[in-house]
């Protein structure tokens, strides 16, 4: 028997606004946390995004977990996204599963290749070790989904806030397109 032995729990998820009961921790990014990850400077602020974390010892032996909400909206014509990261031990992998709204899950290795997946209702979507990640609404609604990582994974924000990812998610005024972005590795 471990010498902190954890009790099981459940938490209660709402599909549609990604709450969680109870609900231990919440982060929220606003447009002005986000200084520098759109082409655009956002015009305005608002809230991009919020995530509800499951609380549980950060160590490889658990698994981590968190609802994430982003909301629907543009920056010039780049759909809201959250910041992405890369883990910090980068072997680390995650699975999406979005519960509801439209997007696009956008990954990248630090060798530059990227690759981008639907996230529709349902889906559950595998991000493998060495693939940074990110998600971006591409719909009038948010945009809600799961994700489950390994407990030591950490965050390496700094890689992405200074490079980009080689692709951003634009609407060209039919719908939502990857293309090259321009700014990538710009420092
Ligand atoms: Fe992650």
């Amino acid at each position: 028997m471990p010498e902190e032995l954890l009790q099981p729990f459940t938490v209660q998820l709402d599909f549609t606004s990604g709450l969680l009961a109870p609900d231990p921790v919440v982060l929220d990014r606003r447009l002005s946390d986000m200084q520098g990850y759109f082409l655009e400077e956002p015009a305005a602020d608002a809230l991009a995004y919020s995530v509800h974390e499951i609380h549980v010892p950060k160590t490889s032996n658990n698994l981590l977990s968190s609802t994430t909400v982003l909301a629907p909206g543009k920056v010039g014509n780049e759909f809201f996204m959250t910041k992405g990261h890369f883990h910090a031990v980068r072997d680390r992998a995650e699975i999406y599963l979005t519960l509801s709204g439209q997007g696009l899950l956008v990954m990248a290795t630090e060798d530059g290749t990227a690759k981008t997946l639907d996230m529709t209702p349902g889906g559950a979507s595998y991000v493998p070790g060495h693939w940074a990640h990110r998600s971006v609404n591409t719909g009038d609604e948010p945009l809600v989904f799961y994700a489950v990582y390994i407990g030591d994974a950490g965050y390496d924000y700094a890689t992405i806030a200074d490079e980009g990812f080689p692709v951003v998610v634009v609407d060209n005024g039919q719908g939502p397109e990857v293309v090259e972005n321009p700014r990538y590795r710009r420092s």
